[in-house]
Order: C-alpha cells, then structure tokens, then sequence
C-alpha cells in the first residue's frame, strides 16, 4: 500500500497514505510519499504515458496526472482538481547557448504552466488530497508564486484558499492573481521565513496546509523530470539546473530520478545543480562550508523576490538528490540575475528573475572551466516573464537614464 514515510532513512517511520501530520511524529523532520508503480515494464509505461496525450480525459490531459504510476492514484478521474497543467515546451537555446559558451543547452519552461509558474503541478496534487480528506479552507506562506496558484487551484475545488504574504515583497502580479483567483489575503511583516512561522505556528487544525513540505506537492512536481525526458526521448541529459529556494523543487527533481532510476525508466541520472542568490543563499554557504547543517540567513535580500528565503525547510530533502546525483550547489549575485534574465527575454523566450539564476549560474560554471562547453544541459524556468513586469520596468527605466547621461557626458556609477 502506498504511505507516508519519514524523509530521514535513519527514521523510517511510516505513516497511513492520508495521514494530515506535517512532519515525523518521531523524529520532526519532513515526510515523503512511497510510490508503488507496479510491475508494468519500463518500455510499456513510455508508450502508455506518450498515447495518453492524444486522449481528452481529464487526468490523461494533465501533465501532471498523465504520469499517475508514479503517483498517489487513489482519486479517479472525478477526484481530481486540475487546470491542465504540465505538458509544457523544452526549448532549446540560442543566444543563452552562446552567451554561457555551451552546446546543448534547453530550457524546460515551466511558467507556461496555467498559473505561470511550475507550482501549479504541486498545487494540482496538492488540492486533490486537500479535496480528498475534506478539506474546507487551504493555506500557505508564499513570496507570490506558490499563492497564485493555491487561489486558483482553491477557486477549482471550492474551498477557502488562504495565502500570508511578506508585506510589499511579492510582486504586484503574483498579489494580482491571487486577488482575482479569490484568495483571502493575510500581510506579514517581514520576510517569506516569518510568514511561514506565522501560518505554522498558528496550529489551525482546520486549515490544509499546501506549502512544499507537503508531500502532495512534491510528488506533482516530481513530474516535470518525467516529461523533460519523454521530451528529450529518455535520453538523460548530464546537467540539470534548478533555482533554490525553500527547495522543494530541487527535492521533487531529486525523488524523480532516484524513482526513474531504480524503476529501470533510465539507467543513470542527470547531475543536480542548485543555484541560489547571494543575498539568499543558506545552502550554498553549507556546501561550500562542507557543514553538517544549514544555518539560516537571518536577512535574505535578493532582486529575485520568489527566492528570498533564509531557511529552506526543505534542505535536506534537496540535497539527497544532489548527493546522489553527484552534483552541486552555487550562487550568483543579483546583477548576474539581471544579465542573464535579459539574455533568456532576448531568446524569445523570457522568464521571472528567479528563473534566470540559472543561466547565470551556467554561464558562471562554463567561464571558470568547471563545466565542460560541450555537456547536455537543461536549465528550469520557473516562472513566466509577466510574473514580475515592475523589475523589467525599473531595470530598463535605469538603463536609459545611464544612456541619456552618457550621451551628456555624465558618468553614473
Ligand atoms: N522560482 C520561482 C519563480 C519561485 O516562485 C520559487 C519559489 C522558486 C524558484 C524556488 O523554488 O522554493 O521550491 O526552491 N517560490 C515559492 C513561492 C517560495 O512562495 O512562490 P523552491
């Protein structure tokens, strides 16, 4: 039977699938859903999955749900919650390619999702379980993005969706959705790390609580690796390039290939590279400190608001995937940030600037020679380019005042 386990393989501790506990009953840290794909052989499941998307039912034109094997699928096809989300382009870049000094490099476009952001895949899984065990009211703490998709995905199922956000910090589009979804909206005075504490510590037994150390959320996430593949027909790049956060994505990425690969769907796994910003960068400062645990970042400052979090709850989770995978975690600063997400507007392509920490990173890792130009790579966008029009604004407003002052002879530092 499927269930709930402790994410700490020291612990083990298992849980009934349906179970609404937060964390180990035992030991506190996060849980993680055991998946039981069954027997089907590996070839027969790619084809089942490929032919699902010429089907019009609801859970075959998921994304998402196409990919149920993997997955808790104990919901039928009425029981799920779902705005098709998923299927989204891998797009193959360009100029990026050239300004980072690499080959192959693609980008899985993950703002195309409904929402425009790839939290709409946890959020699917997410609120079919919130559905599911009778939930009336759902909530999380978000630096925007998480909180528009948990109003619309909330707006779907008919349950009272609840997001707390760091007072003027999320950007004025993300605040925008989750107004129009219907979402009630709580104001917290300090960072994303401070609205999280508050809706935790909280305890209201009668909110479904959707932030990514649910382990719902990470199994839709999880999918994302699954369709990069099928797109990439199964065959696994050498680099796969995440954005850091509260690392949740890095933790589904991670449960994806271990899964795939132990399932015999691929026979190695891409190298996991997390990326963070330098104003918000606890794990990188564990990395490279080789430390045994994160120490927040008292005062996370970054452009790239999405990812302006000093303690990631999901840490450990994230870097099993990296440890197994053999790959690494780096950071950037904020003007790289802004650099690298001018070159992904100038692909035709365009991204928030979270999503852009990536390339920057590439490009970083490719000049210093700790990559070689020649690697397979795909890079995660993780948000639309109109998820933050006010940095694109400010950013070129900036740029033609230096111009106009260069003109008259002016310098500006
Ligand atoms: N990129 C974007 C655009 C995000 O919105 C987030 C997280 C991340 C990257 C980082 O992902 O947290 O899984 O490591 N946004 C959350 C939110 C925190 O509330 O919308 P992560």
């Amino acid at each position: 039977m499927m269930h709930l386990r402790c994410s700490v393989s020291a612990c083990a501790t298992t849980l009934d699938l349906h179970d609404r506990a937060l964390a180990c009953p035992k030991c506190g840290d996060l849980l993680e859903v055991v998946v039981e794909p069954g027997s089907t052989d590996p070839a027969d499941l790619k084809r089942i999955w490929l032919n699902r998307r010429l089907s019009y039912d609801p859970r075959d034109a998921s994304g998402v749900w196409r990919f149920r094997e993997f997955l808790p699928d104990v919901y039928g096809p009425d029981g799920i919650v779902t705005l098709n989300e998923g299927n989204v382009p891998l797009i193959r870049g360009q100029k990026t390619a050239s300004w980072a000094c690499l080959r192959d490099l693609r980008f899985k476009h993950l703002g195309f999702n409904p929402t425009g952001s790839f939290k709409d895949l946890g959020m699917t899984a997410g609120m079919t379980e919130a559905k599911f065990v009778g939930a009336k009211a759902v909530a999380c703490a978000s630096t925007g993005n998480t909180a528009a998709a948990l109003a619309a995905y909330a707006a779907r199922a008919g349950v009272i969706g609840r997001v707390y956000l760091p007072a003027g910090q999320a950007s004025a589009n993300k605040l925008a959705q989750a107004l129009d979804y219907g979402a009630e909206i709580v104001q917290i005075d300090g960072s994303f790390d401070d609205a999280l504490d508050a809706l935790l510590n909280g305890n209201d037994p009668d909110l479904y609580f959707l932030n990514s150390i649910n382990p719902f959320r990470i199994e839709g996430q999880k999918t994302a690796m699954f369709e990069m593949l099928e797109q990439s027909g199964w065959q696994v790049p050498d680099y796969l390039v995440v954005p850091g956060g509260n690392l949740g994505n890095s933790s589904a990425f991670g449960k994806a290939f271990i899964e795939m690969k132990q399932y015999g769907l691929i026979d190695r796994v891409p190298k996991i590279v997390i990326v963070q910003a330098s104003g918000a960068n606890p794990l990188f400062r564990m990395w490279d400190a080789q430390a045994e645990e994160l120490k927040p970042v008292a005062h996370p400052e970054t452009v790239a608001t999405a990812i302006r979090i000093g303690n990631p709850r999901s840490w450990k989770k994230a870097l099993q995937g990296v440890h197994f995978s053999g790959g690494f975690v780096l950071d950037v600063t904020d003007e790289e940030i802004g650099d690298a997400k001018e070159m992904i507007g100038r692909d035709g392509i365009g991204c928030e600037p979270a999503s852009a920490t990536t390339l920057a990173g590439l490009r970083k890792l490719s000049e210093s020679g700790r990559i070689d130009t020649d690697a397979s790579i795909v890079a995660i966008l993780t948000g639309h380019v109109l998820k933050d029009t006010d940095f694109i604004i400010k950013r070129h407003k900036k740029r033609s005042m230096a111009d106009a002052h260069e003109a008259a002879g002016v310098h500006v530092h």
